[in-house]
């Protein structure tokens, strides 16, 4: 066990909209081991073993609580991180004692407490615990206390992962994530990266008037572990904030991937940019369906027709399905309006994908015309242009900046409920 302070769990917000703050990012290949009092702490153990940001971890759970830990490691090597759920009874202070005693110097311990636990905050501190979680605990809290120690202690940027793809080919989901990460590292000033994952056909390049020598397909192709500063000579400036790693959309080879092809890149890009749009091509295939499965959040683009309503119907099943404890993704609609053609309603949509759409972008062939021949983004045509709003809109629905938030208490009121009910 080691003296690291015991960190500041997070106010748990509405899944909705999460705070800026409210990423976790995924924790490295690591070892937990649980020990429950509860089966309901036991199974939100175990959820959390099944999410996409433990999927490294290894985690096993037994029952038996500190008894059963101190028992265990008097023969075994420790963890990572142990895990302790304390049911109120027993003594914790004495019980993390006689673990200190069984247990290796860089174990992370974590204690799920009990309201009845009559504990001082600071002799926990005393004792290395890294994190106090007052129980009953949800998937989503054990995650958020294991993967906070590694990304804490690491000091890195934790960026996250938008991935935009589109319900049916050609709806304009490359137009809405070259424009959408045009607002968020313009208007919100987060510094993005375009990673332009059509690799045969993508037009980033073209949107942003960028004449790249090298790109995603250098990183891709390339046989080691990319590191930060390989990726960044292969980035494209495209403003101060934005840069582009672009697809070669040559036919010179062709682009079959493994599932897991691109993990390396994505790690290592968040490890420095705090924010990774993907431009994900319109296909259904086992790297397609990871980059998905694996990002932060997720927008659907369709337009409304009947095909569009049925494949994002399944996308978002599929994936909702995938990521019990994540925002569900977001939709927005595009082309809305092309004149003569008839339309399934935003509110159709809205019923049957049980959620609202986060914009309703109107065709304008003239706009997006003149901008894709001009590579340029919608707004630098005309800042003010309501379709500019919205883009701006989409950018904060999705990072959750700029957006006005209702807080229920103060920043600190976690931990001064803490300090408040633990201390002597
Ligand atoms: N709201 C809009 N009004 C008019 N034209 C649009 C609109 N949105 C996108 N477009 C145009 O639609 C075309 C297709 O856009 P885009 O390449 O972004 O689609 P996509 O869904 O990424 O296609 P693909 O399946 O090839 O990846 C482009 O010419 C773009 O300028
Ligand atoms: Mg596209």
């Amino acid at each position: 066990m080691s003296s690291k302070p015991v960190q500041e769990s997070e106010e748990h917000l509405d899944a909705a909209a999460p705070s800026p703050n409210d990423y976790i990012a995924a924790a490295p290949r690591i070892s937990v081991q649980a020990f429950c009092e509860s089966e309901d702490a036991a199974s939100a153990v175990r959820a959390a073993g099944e999410d996409r940001r433990l999927s490294k971890a290894h985690l096993t759970v037994k029952m038996g609580g500190m008894a059963t830990a101190i028992e265990t490691y008097h023969n075994a090597p420790t963890p990572n991180v142990i895990l302790l759920e304390s049911d109120g009874s027993g003594d914790i202070l004495g019980g993390l004692d006689d673990l200190a005693s069984v247990c290796d110097p860089g174990t992370r311990v974590i204690v799920i407490g009990n309201e009845r636990d009559d504990v001082p905050y600071r002799e926990l501190v005393r004792r290395g615990v890294n994190d106090y979680v007052v129980g009953p605990v949800s998937t989503i809290d054990v995650v958020r206390s294991i993967c906070s120690l590694f990304s804490a202690s690491e000091a890195i940027t934790v960026g996250r992962v938008i991935a935009v793809v589109g319900a049916k080919g050609g709806v304009g989901a490359s137009t809405v994530a070259h424009n959408v990460a045009w607002a968020i590292a313009r208007n919100l000033k987060l510094d993005s990266v375009v990673i332009d994952l059509d690799l045969a056909f993508g037009t980033a390049s073209l949107d942003y008037n960028q004449d790249p020598a090298q790109g995603i397909a250098n990183a891709v192709f390339q046989p080691e572990r990319p590191d930060s500063a390989f990726i960044d000579r292969l980035l494209a400036k495209c403003t101060d904030h934005l840069s582009l790693l672009a697809a070669p959309a040559t036919l010179d080879r062709v682009y079959d991937f493994g599932a897991n092809a691109f993990d390396a890149i994505f790690d290592t890009m968040r490890m420095t940019t705090p924010c990774i749009v993907l431009d994900i091509p319109h296909q259904w295939s086992a790297w397609t369906r990871r980059a998905m499965e694996g990002a932060d959040d997720i927008l659907i683009v369709a337009e409304p027709d009947l095909a569009n309503l049925r494949n994002a119907k399944n996308i978002l099943n599929v994936l909702k399905a995938s990521r019990p404890n994540d925002r569900a993704p977001l939709y927005c609609l595009n082309q809305v309006g092309l004149p003569r053609r008839p339309e399934i309603s935003k509110s159709s949509f809205a019923k049957t994908l049980e959620s609202q759409p986060v914009a309703a972008i109107p065709f304008d062939s003239r706009l997006f015309g003149t901008a894709a021949n001009n590579g340029q983004m919608i707004a630098e045509i005309s800042k003010n242009h309501r379709t500019s709003r919205l883009f701006l809109e989409v950018a904060q629905k999705l990072t959750g900046l700029g957006e006005t938030r209702k807080r229920s208490s103060s920043l600190l009121a976690p931990l001064m409920r803490k300090l408040g009910s633990k201390s002597a």
